[in-house]
């Protein structure tokens, strides 16, 4: 199955801002009439009022000219508001949905890339797209609707000057084209250095107690010379091409304007068609027209890079998603059954091939084996974060991949090792976010994992925020953080892996000790290295070559 993204998040973000796509559309067309009038009202009160010298009537339509002026100006401040506000409803669309389908890819889909590549797609690429409305494909459409009345306007009031419009055109084009590009080179050469130099940043905090003790961090600050040297280098080359184009388009304006009134001096010495006043508004055209032409070969380079970003918004969208299906499974009576279990990671050998397993209500099972045999892989197949190849498996006679989210969470309570990696407030870490935890029921849920006092005493209390490797509270009471979390919907199934790898054994006696006494109406799975007695496990298997066996 695959979740479309591009198309209808364009078609919902209009959908929802109607109105303001109507304003858009409407300031578009009237931006391209407007801007027409006020070199047609000079050529009339060039040709009916200063050439023959009538005063009466000049003031009114002076203040006509004016009021063109910034009609026209209103009008071009609308497209610009209406723009961004529809290109923001599109962009937001557009991330809501990706959001959507990676939370319908695959684990092994999302570890195939890096993160950066992740964040790449939900950044750079979309940005694009937003750039491509802004910027470019209204707009476009806009210049090219002001391109032509102007052109069409500047025909009716001498068809050779529009042939000679269109003979300059073409150059005007060629060089801001040729601009355009060598900057957005630059500026796309200067994103890379400033993501190289963010990256470093980044490493460099988060190993900052490392880099420390090794003494590293003055290697560290040498190692930021050369791209920062780089980004520096990069930034001037683009400020360089941003002041000469000015400079260029200016002359190439000037000389565009002297070859005109040297043709219309000829014209009007010939008794040609031009009138005074059909020269001035061909000048004020003239000056006009060539905004938009500017604009159209920037905008042209960006719609190529944008196509770019397009096309791995596409990929993303093409990305092959799970199917999860709700399936009962008769799990015979058992909490937690497997059958026949076979299951490889993407393009390697299978890690477990026939594997079956029975645990009934109540169990305190502790599973043990060593490092790489497979313990946190079988324990992620039967709280159904992965999907088996072969065979089945039950959890409360559900197939545990199938279950909507909400349900896995009411009946499984899971630490994996990874918790520790998690940034947020202790609020956070142990509700997830779900509105639907009171205080009471955090408090009571931290007071059973003997947490509650030593929370209170933060200055912050439950909302104090705990950085990966922050040292605010030590790796024993995260792991008994990590426990709230697994039980603050009371499930009636417990994961334990490794959760007290790294503590000494007397906080590890009383992480066990409160486990124990949580365990009376539980069934636990514990995945440990160490046996300990406070665990009082009813049953302890090994785990060797993809096989469960009872452990001496
Ligand atoms: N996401 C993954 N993609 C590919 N291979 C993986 C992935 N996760 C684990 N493996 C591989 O599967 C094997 C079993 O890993 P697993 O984490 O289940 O071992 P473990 O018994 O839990 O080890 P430990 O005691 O160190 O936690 C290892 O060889 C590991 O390299
Ligand atoms: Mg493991």
């Amino acid at each position: 199955m695959k979740h479309k993204i591009l198309v209808p998040s364009i078609l919902s973000g209009f959908k929802a801002k109607k109105l303001i796509s109507f304003f858009c559309f409407l300031s578009i067309a009237a931006g391209i009439y407007l801007q027409l009038l006020p070199s047609l009202l000079l050529k009339q009160i060039t040709d009916e009022h200063i050439v023959p010298g009538i005063a009466q009537g000049v003031l009114s339509l002076a203040f006509v000219y004016l009021g063109a002026v910034l009609l026209s100006g209103a009008a071009d401040l609308i497209k610009q508001y209406t723009l961004s506000r529809l290109t923001q409803s599109v962009i937001v669309e557009i991330k809501i949905r990706m959001s959507e389908k990676l939370r319908h890819l695959s684990i092994f889909t999302i570890q195939s890339k890096t993160s950066g590549e992740w964040m790449s797609y939900f950044s750079n690429d979309v940005d694009t797209i937003a750039t491509l409305f802004t910027d470019d494909i209204l707009t476009l459409i806009a210049n090219l609707g002001s391109m032509a009345a102007i052109s069409f306007t500047i025909y009716t009031l001498n068809p050779a000057v529009a042939f000679f419009v269109a003979a300059a055109l073409p150059i005007l084009v060629l060089i801001s084209y040729r601009f355009n590009i060598l900057t957005f080179r630059n500026q796309l050469k200067a994103r890379v250095s400033l993501s190289r130099l963010n990256g470093w940043l980044n490493s460099r905090i988060q190993n900052t107690p490392t880099l420390r003790f090794f003494h590293q961090e003055a290697d560290q600050l040498e190692k930021m010379q050369a791209p920062l040297d780089e980004n520096y280098r990069i930034l001037n080359k683009t400020n360089f091409y941003d002041s000469l184009f000015p400079c260029i388009m200016n002359i190439f304006r000037g000389l565009v304007l002297i070859c005109f009134l040297l043709y219309a001096k000829q014209d009007i010495d010939s008794g040609g068609l031009l009138s005074s006043g059909s020269v001035v508004a061909c000048v004020n055209l003239l000056l006009q027209l060539l905004a938009p032409v500017e604009a159209i070969a920037m905008q042209l380079q960006t719609i190529q890079e944008a196509a770019s970003g397009v096309k791995r918004i596409k990929d993303f969208e093409n990305l092959e998603e799970e199917e999860r299906a709700e399936r009962e499974i008769n799990g015979g009576g058992a909490v937690i059954r497997c059958d026949d279990l076979t299951f490889a990671y993407p393009n390697q050998k299978p890690i477990f091939d026939g594997l079956s397993l029975t645990i009934r209500q109540g169990e305190r099972i502790v599973i043990q084996g060593k490092t790489g045999e497979g313990k946190s892989t079988l324990m992620n197949l039967l709280t159904g974060l992965y999907a088996p190849d072969k065979g089945t498996v039950s959890l409360l006679n559900k197939d545990p991949f199938g279950m909507s989210e909400e349900e896995r969470r009411q009946s499984v309570g899971v630490i994996s090792q990874l918790f520790l990696t998690r940034q947020g407030t202790i609020r956070e870490l142990i509700t997830l976010n779900d509105p639907a935890i009171t205080d009471e029921q955090l408090k009571k849920c931290c007071k059973l994992v003997k947490m509650d006092e030593v929370i209170e005493k933060l200055p912050n209390g439950y909302d104090s925020l705990l950085a990966p490797g922050s040292n605010a509270l030590s790796n024993g009471q995260m792991q008994l953080l990590a426990l709230a979390c697994a039980l603050i919907h009371e499930p009636p199934v417990l994961f334990l892996d490794e959760m007290t790898s790294g503590l000494d054994a007397e906080s590890e006696n009383e992480v066990f000790e409160v486990i124990r006494q949580l365990s009376q109406d539980r069934t636990i799975f514990t995945i440990s290295h160490r046996y300990s007695d406070a665990l009082n496990p009813t049953r302890i298997l090994k785990l060797q070559n993809g096989r469960l066996v009872t452990a001496e």
